[in-house]
């Protein structure tokens, strides 16, 4: 037996232990190493029953991630979990399954492997597989159904979301909570001399086809509405469903099939990207290992509007005290109440309890002068995006501040080597650029000035995992990564209207091909006035292909700001409900006739290829310059931050499915047509060849 599973003997109950740190991944060995220990048991008249155990913070999170590139690949052989799981199940002494921390998808299906499973209440269980595009494929389908329930196991592996130790009680997926030492309380339950119980002879919960059908069509009806665009959720139910008509083993079989679709097809491959991604984007290059963040014990926020209010409700759901800090009573009163109303939502919607929310609330001290700013280890200041009054407010800052606190900036397009000249420390000044509503949404760029120190980088990405957010760094460059992109994209949403396609055509392309949003929708949500003043500022920076007008103007000299003003690209009812409106398209066609601007018609292909394509060059040309450190970076600002489909993998890895050639080729052509915008970026076309980006 492999270090990964070692075996110990309590009495005459066989444990093994499962050592494969950091989470007991199923990784090549680990499967083997149990089965090898429970076939030790069978044949060892002085054992009587097996208990399995995770050595370390958890039993098993699944099966290795790692090793689904290299089986798509033909580096390595398909998983053999079916049969190695077959064997535990078929041991004739009783195997009991110990679960602490978490048991997720293969981990899950190995602990229903065994005849009885304990749990400690802290204990989760889950078949996440759907978030990597997958569907269980070690028997999931067929085992959590018999211990569960068909209804159960879809919600389950349709939408991947662990439940607690209690509620795997109740539904029959654990047998007991074990108080105290885990493994003693499970050396407890084997002494108790339970029977041999193959979870795949069981039947009681099991439905008939007519049952199983209607839950299947509800589940996949769901699926479509929440889960859009996706196929292992569709899969996953499916598997289950088939409960009904095959028996156990027929059952396998038809799971590994689907299994083996999903693991074949782009969806995982991209989901794995994000997966990966995610954690990957943490590690800095260049930046020393020495390098230690700092902790975050206080903070401060410097204005309580809409992203302040945020930003201060995300540090008081961490558990850090926070000082918020605005200019009149007035402001603060109305700051807090939108923060007290947003807490009384989440626990009328059970998100939250009363106490928790009370609790959080008491976190976030209102000020109107720089009260406790002196203790703060991190100032984030959100105050009105004027380079002037930031400037102002960082100076305060220096003179409040102590000597090593963070100072940052919520700006979304200034220069943060402008906004730290107006300190003595520019090594502690940066960005930390959330996104709205910053409790909500998972993205923060962290933006790096000239002379921020590594020591400032390093702490600003820890809190992003101090806040569950998913931080990415970012060169200092106007709009940095997310919102540098955003712009060529939505020129192209725009052009495309001023050409002839409708607005609702373009984001009607743009969210059936997976986006949160339609990016017309996306203007009318954050402004049309927001865009204006964007695009104005950088037009006086020179940045390069900003059109000096554009069909937005139009709308913007009409007070139609979007969901605010009640109209915008589109009109808006009480309850910002959008409908399309006649007016936007009798004035864009004559705006168009005015430029003189050809009018035809446009398929959803080409919708596609002329915005998303933007989108990808863009991006080609932030890596160029440096501002994003790899393609990884612009795929998980734009998967977190701009609803950017993750089963499409964001914009860079999207751009590799379809064939760098590919987008290169058809961009040249767009060169042709439409001339300097369409410039394939040079990093685009020296990665055309080998379809991977060179950086
Ligand atoms: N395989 C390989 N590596 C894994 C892994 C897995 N299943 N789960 C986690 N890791 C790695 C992470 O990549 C990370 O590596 P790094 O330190 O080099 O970046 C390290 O383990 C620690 O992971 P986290 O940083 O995510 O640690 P957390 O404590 O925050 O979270 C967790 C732990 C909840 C287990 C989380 O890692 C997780 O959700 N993992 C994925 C679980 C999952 O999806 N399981 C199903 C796999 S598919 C499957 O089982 C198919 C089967 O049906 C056949
Ligand atoms: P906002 O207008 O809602 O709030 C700004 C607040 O700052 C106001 O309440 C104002 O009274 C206060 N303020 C002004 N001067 C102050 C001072 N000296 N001290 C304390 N408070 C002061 O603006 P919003 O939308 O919250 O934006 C804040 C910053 O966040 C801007 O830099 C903006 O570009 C950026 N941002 C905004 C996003 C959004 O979607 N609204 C998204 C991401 C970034």
């Amino acid at each position: 037996m492999s270090d990964l599973v070692t075996t110990s003997r309590q009495g005459s109950v066989l444990v093994v232990t499962i050592n494969n740190p950091p989470v007991n991944a199923l990784s090549p060995g680990v499967p083997e190493g149990i089965a090898a220990g429970v076939r030790s048991a069978a044949s060892d008249e002085g054992i009587h029953a097996v208990v399995v155990i995770g050595a370390g913070r958890t039993f098993i999170a699944g099966a290795d991630i790692r090793e689904f590139g290299r089986i798509v690949s033909g580096e390595a052989p398909p998983l053999n979990l079916n049969e190695i799981l077959s064997e535990i199940e078929n041991s004739p002494k009783p195997v009991i399954m110990a679960i602490h921390g978490t048991a997720l998808g293969g981990g899950l299906e190995t602990a229903m492997a065994g005849h009885y499973r304990v749990a400690v209440a802290s204990a989760k269980v889950g078949q996440p597989e759907v978030k990597l595009g997958l569907i269980p494929g070690a028997g999931g389908t067929q085992r959590l159904p018999r211990l569960a329930g068909i209804e159960t196991a879809m919600q389950m592996c349709a939408f991947g979301e662990p439940v607690s130790a209690a509620e795997a009680l109740a539904s029959g997926i654990v047998d007991r909570l074990i108080e105290g030492d885990l493994l003693t309380g499970a050396v407890a339950f084997a002494n108790e001399h339970p029977p041999v119980r193959r979870t795949r002879d069981l039947s009681g919960k099991l439905l008939g086809a007519v049952a199983a059908e209607s839950l299947k069509s509800l589940f996949q009806d769901s699926c479509r509405k929440k889960l859009k665009g996706q196929t292992a959720p569709l899969a996953a139910v499916e598997a289950i469903a088939a409960t009904a008509r095959l028996d156990f083993d027929a059952g396998i079989k038809y799971e590994a099939t689907l299994f083996n679709e999903c693991l074949f097809g782009t969806q995982s491959k991209a989901l794995i990207h994000v997966f990966f991604g995610e954690r990957a984007v943490a590690r800095i290059p260049g930046l020393p290992k020495e390098v230690q963040p700092l902790p975050l014990r206080r903070a401060a926020v410097v204005g309580a509007g809409t992203m302040g209010g945020g930003i201060a409700m995300c540090f008081a759901n961490a558990g850090i005290p926070v000082v918020l800090k605005e200019t009149t009573q007035g402001a603060l009163d109305h700051g807090l109440a939108s923060i007290r109303r947003n807490y009384e939502t989440s626990v009328k919607r059970g998100r939250l309890t009363a106490e928790a929310a009370a609790q959080r609330l008491d976190l976030i001290k209102p000020v109107l002068r720089y009260e406790g700013f002196d203790e703060a280890d991190i100032v984030v200041e959100a105050v009105f995006e004027e380079l002037a009054l930031k400037k102002h407010v960082f100076s305060d800052l220096d003179a409040v501040a102590r000597d090593g606190a963070i100072l940052a900036t919520n700006t979304s397009t200034l220069d943060i080597d402008e906004i730290a000249s107006a300190t003595k420390r520019p090594e502690w000044v940066l960005g930390t650029h959330f996104f709205s509503p910053a409790n909500v949404m998972r993205l923060l760029e962290v933006v790096r000035g000239k002379a921020t120190s590594p020591t400032a980088i390093a702490t600003a990405m820890e809190l992003g995992k101090t806040l569950k957010k998913v931080g990415v760094l970012s060169g200092n460059a106007f709009g940095f990564i997310g919102n540098r992109m955003f712009g060529p994209y939505r020129h192209e949403a725009i052009r495309l209207v001023e050409e002839g396609a409708s607005v609702s055509q373009v984001d009607q392309a743009l969210t059936d091909w997976g986006m949160a949003m339609g990016p017309l929708a996306v203007g009318d949500l954050a402004g049309v006035d927001v865009a204006w003043r964007v695009r104005q500022e950088a037009i006086r920076l020179g940045i390069p292909h900003i059109e000096a007008s554009s069909f937005e103007d139009e709308l913007f000299v009409r007070g139609r700001y979007g969901q605010k003003s009640g109209a915008g690209w589109y009109l808006y009812d009480e309850n910002r409900k959008a409908s399309p409106d006649p007016e936007v398209e009798r004035l864009v066609r004559e705006y168009a006739a005015c430029q003189g601007i050809p009018q035809r018609t446009f398929s959803h292909t080409e919708i596609l290829e002329r915005t998303l394509f933007a989108l990808i060059n863009e991006g080609a040309r932030l890596l160029e310059e440096g501002i994003a450190l790899r393609p990884v970076d612009i795929d998980i600002v734009y998967v977190n931050g701009y609803g950017f489909p993750a089963w499409r993998g964001g914009p860079m890895h999207y751009a590799e499915t379809l064939g760098l050639q590919r987008v290169t080729d058809r961009m040249r052509a767009l060169y042709d047509e439409f001339g300097p915008f369409w410039k394939p970026a040079a990093l685009l076309e020296q990665s055309a060849k080998a379809g991977r980006w060179n950086s």
